[in-house]
């Protein structure tokens, strides 16, 4: 199959892009670098032995698109581009709707002209909001996001269901991923975040290096069996792998489905920083400070339509993703 992948060479664009190459997938890449780095492809393509075709391209500019779709006969989509830091979509909410909205409605207007109608969507388990119970479940309402990056996940699912009401040839997989950590086992893609970090491996791992002096953990007063947050955070290899699913369930079927992708298990913060330690034998400096806006207690997943639907269920354990996140930093700084 011939993919166009945008956003391929971010975080789980990237380790998509390794599992559709090593399939044997053409792969073609459309990101603008805001928030990777170009020497991603050539590790994409010496960890596969394939090299993925790279436009540097922004997927509102609709000419670059479009030229894209000219020059390939594109089988499917997968939509990663986007922005997607939650507090920092609250501070400047128009560029996040600028961005992942436009890409969407972009994206989606070259796929039409072209007659590509097979698309699978990063969405996110924020579109459950904060008054679903635990386990989320595809079925429930998802129309109250608690921020605009949230918003925009909400619409866009929304904008591709009302695109497959409309043509019945159209075929849209909705991936709601929950928290992905970890990295190749290669050590040559992973999560790189610029900046300080908001989440909470990257923090971990950048502590543990030494680079950050502490890490703060957000709250000991939850309602949770240790009082700190509890989050499902699944392998990022995992997640890339449920992408291939979901690819092969898009071209056979047609129609909207919105898919979890979790493990099912809800970790707190205080247990993935102890398995941090315990797994990688490093050290982690910590201290509990007051809650941070905007969590909720606890968020996992319920895994049973990914497995009936994908025939996908998360493999990796909480050590490989802590193992693979610090060797990706020791395998960065040599
Ligand atoms: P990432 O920032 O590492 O990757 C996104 C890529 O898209 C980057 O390489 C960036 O340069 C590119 N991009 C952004 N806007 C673009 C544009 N207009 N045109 C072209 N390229 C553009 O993020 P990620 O963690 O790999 O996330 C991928 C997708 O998954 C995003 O849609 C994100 O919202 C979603 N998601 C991520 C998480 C998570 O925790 N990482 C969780 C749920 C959903
Ligand atoms: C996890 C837990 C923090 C940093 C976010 C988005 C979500 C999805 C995944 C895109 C929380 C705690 C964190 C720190 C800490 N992204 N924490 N100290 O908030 O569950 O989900 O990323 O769609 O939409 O909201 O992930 O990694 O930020 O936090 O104690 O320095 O770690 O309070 O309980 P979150 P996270």
């Amino acid at each position: 199959m011939k993919v166009l992948v945008t956003g391929g060479t971010g975080y789980i664009g990237s380790h998509t892009c390794v599992e559709l190459l090593q399939n044997g997938d053409e792969v073609i890449i459309a990101d603008n670098l805001y928030n990777s780095k170009p020497e991603v492809v050539e590790r994409i393509a010496s960890i596969s032995g394939k090299a993925p075709v790279f436009y540097e391209a922004d997927v509102t500019d609709k000419a670059a698109i479009r030229k894209i779709f000219a020059e390939h006969q594109i089988d499917a989509v997968i939509h990663f581009a986007a922005y997607k830091a939650v507090g920092e979509s609250c501070k400047i909410p128009l560029r996040y709707y600028r961005n992942n909205l436009d890409s969407a409605l972009t994206l989606l207007e070259c796929m039409q002209e072209a007659g590509c109608k097979n698309i699978v969507f990063s969405s996110s388990a924020t579109v459950y909001g904060p008054n679903n119970p635990v386990p989320y479940v595809e079925e429930m309402p998802t129309y109250v996001a608690t921020n605009p990056y949230g918003w925009t996940k909400v619409m866009i699912e929304q904008i591709l269901r009302d695109i497959s009401t409309a043509d019945p040839e159209f075929s849209a997989v909705l991936l709601r991923y929950f928290n992905p950590i970890g990295a190749h086992e290669s050590g040559l893609l992973g999560d790189d975040p610029s900046g300080i970090p908001n989440n909470l491996m990257p923090y971990v791992v950048r502590v543990a290096s030494g680079q950050l002096e502490k890490l703060t953990m957000y709250g000991d007063d939850y309602d949770t069996p240790d009082g700190s947050c509890v989050r499902d955070y699944l392998h990022v290899v995992d997640l890339a792998k449920g992408h291939l699913k979901a690819l092969d369930y898009a071209v056979n079927h047609k129609g909207a489905e919105a898919v979890n992708l979790g493990t099912g298990n809800g970790l707190s913060v205080f247990e993935l920083v102890d398995a941090f330690e315990a797994s990688t034998g490093v050290k982690v400096n910590r201290v509990v400070g007051p809650r941070r806006d905007g969590d909720l207690p606890q968020i996992w997943a319920g895994t049973e339509k990914a497995e009936k639907l994908l025939g996908w269920h998360a493999e990796k354990t909480v050590e490989e993703m802590c193992r693979d996140s610090w060797n990706f930093v020791v395998k960065s700084r040599e």
